[in-house]
């Protein structure tokens, strides 16, 4: 298996998506195992992506978002549906941009580095299965193409636990 773990030329993120998706494909090929997946596609992530302080997931366990593998500082362990922009994100199952985490009602602080941040849920079939979630030191750091990037690098990542 080859990494390349220079970040990338995200001059382009459309493209810069494309090709991401295409290298964690290759990452995750043959692997069905959700936490090794999960732990590969947030380092991925993180080292790819530019001006990130953490990357990672948040899995679905007896109705509320446990921690799952990530990058970044440690991070707050359960979150509630509902609750900060993760638990609100899983709740209403759809993609969550936010420009200023400080303007969001209930955001949960878990770096205080953080500046912006967005959300995106993991629909497995009709189940949800958690949120992968990434936070930025850079107010506005996140843009529409950076969400439909990140849904196309969940989606990889959900057909890959199914797929041969
Ligand atoms: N800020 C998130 C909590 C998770 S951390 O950012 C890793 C939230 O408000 O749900």
């Amino acid at each position: 298996m080859s990494f390349s773990s220079r970040p990338h030329d995200f001059s382009d993120k459309r493209s810069a998506y494309g090709g991401l998706v295409r290298e964690l494909a290759g990452l995750l090929a043959g692997e069905h195992d959700l936490i090794a997946n999960a732990a590969n596609t947030a380092a991925l992530i993180f080292q790819a992506l530019p001006q990130l302080n953490w990357a990672g997931f948040y899995f679905l366990r007896n109705g509320e978002l446990v921690v799952g593998p990530f990058q970044g500082k440690p991070a707050c362990v359960r979150i509630a549906l509902g609750r900060g922009v993760c638990g609100t994100a899983a709740a209403e199952r759809r993609t969550l941009v936010v420009p200023d985490v400080h303007a969001f009602p209930g955001h949960i602080a878990c770096d205080e580095a953080s500046r912006s941040e967005i959300v995106v849920p993991l629909v497995h079939g009709t189940a949800l299965l958690g949120v992968l979630d990434l936070d930025s030191p850079v107010p506005g750091r996140f843009d529409a193409q950076d969400a439909a990037g990140l849904e196309a690098l969940a989606a990889q990542f959900l057909a890959q636990l199914t797929t041969p």
